[in-house]
């Protein structure tokens, strides 16, 4: 079915006789195949009499090679996918069996791409970017203090260099724009974080993606923010250098030199908001993040710090 994918990529038409010829198989075989692939992979197929078939949309395919040329000074190597189960559990399963770290893990599709509080991250094939990133963690927790935020900086930085000028943080680590969701980050942690461990950075960004009836919140992509397609291959490109640079300055001077950075960007500093712990609710005013990322809050005029993996925001009304 890919070698099929793969030879309607250009967007053109191809007879189906000529489809046939190049997969060694009868024109009915193919059209089997092209039936599965809208089905499966989502992707829509116009079928003409006398001209054959054609991709709604024509696709670019992430490409090592093409990223590397948009990213000269990019240090990971590159493992890319056709389709994986997440790529989170790819780089997990990497570095278990031995991969040296940093590398990064790309997939054209994900079949189990997980996102936070145990959700589910919608991954259809050749539409977005599901990007994991493996780092060898060696000086201890502080390493990991506020990280998941600069990711955050970093994805936003990305889109912004892409077009999508309104994109804006959520914390702890949401990229929307306006009130819809564009990209997600999900940072997953193996080993001993006292001593050596890994932690693997996945991020989803929603790319040419125009039509996900299961994603269960209000969501956005680059191609719908910009009105034209994007090139997976030059965002991959983009986001890796921002990631590779604002590491480098976590790494050097902690999360409090980019502190204030990360509360300018803030969608919803000064708002009224409510805090979500299980089936807790606590209302209070966003004052900002403190020098480890966590959230402070007022609440009734005291001001409280909030962290942790399974806290989400919702805004007030009244905000
Ligand atoms: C969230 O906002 O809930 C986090 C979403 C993270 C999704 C990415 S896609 C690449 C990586 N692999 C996964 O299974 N999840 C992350």
């Amino acid at each position: 079915m890919l070698t099929l994918l793969k030879l309607l990529k250009d967007g053109r038409f191809h007879s189906g006789e000529a489809l046939g010829a190049a997969l060694g198989v009868s024109r009915s075989a193919v059209w089997k195949q092209l039936q599965h692939l809208e089905a499966e992979l989502n992707l829509p197929i116009h079928k003409v009499r006398g001209k054959g078939y054609q991709l709604a949309s024509p696709l670019v395919f992430l490409n090592a090679e093409n990223i590397a040329l948009n990213a000269p000074s990019l240090e990971w190597p590159i493992h890319i996918s056709d389709s994986i189960d997440s790529t989170n559990t790819e780089g997990l399963r990497l570095a278990n069996s031995g991969c040296p770290a940093p590398f990064l893990v790309l997939a054209e599709q994900q079949t189990a791409g997980r996102g936070r509080r145990g959700r589910k991250w919608v991954s259809p094939y050749a539409q977005n970017v599901y990007y994991s990133l493996i780092l060898r963690i060696e000086s201890g927790l502080s390493q990991l203090e506020g990280l998941s935020l600069v990711v955050g900086l970093a994805v936003m930085r990305a889109l912004r260099e892409s077009g999508v000028q309104g994109a804006a943080l959520k914390w702890p680590n949401d990229v929307l724009v306006g009130q819809k969701k564009i990209a997600g980050i999900l940072l997953e942690l193996v080993g001993d974080p006292a001593d050596i461990c890994h932690v693997v950075i996945g991020i989803g960004i929603n790319v040419n993606m125009r039509k996900a009836d299961e994603v269960d919140q209000q969501w956005t992509s680059v191609q719908l923010e910009t009105g034209s397609p994007v090139d997976r291959n030059a965002l991959v490109a983009k986001l890796s250098m921002q990631l590779q640079a604002y590491l480098e300055r976590h790494k050097t001077n902690g999360f409090v030199s980019l502190q204030e950075e990360w509360e300018q960007n803030h969608a919803w500093q000064g708002r009224s908001v409510s805090l979500i712990a299980g089936v807790n609710q606590i209302d209070g005013v966003v004052l900002g993040v403190d020098h480890q990322g966590a959230l402070r809050l007022s609440v009734n005029g005291v001001e409280k710090i909030y962290s942790g993996g399974e806290l989400s925001l919702r805004l007030r009304d009244d905000s």
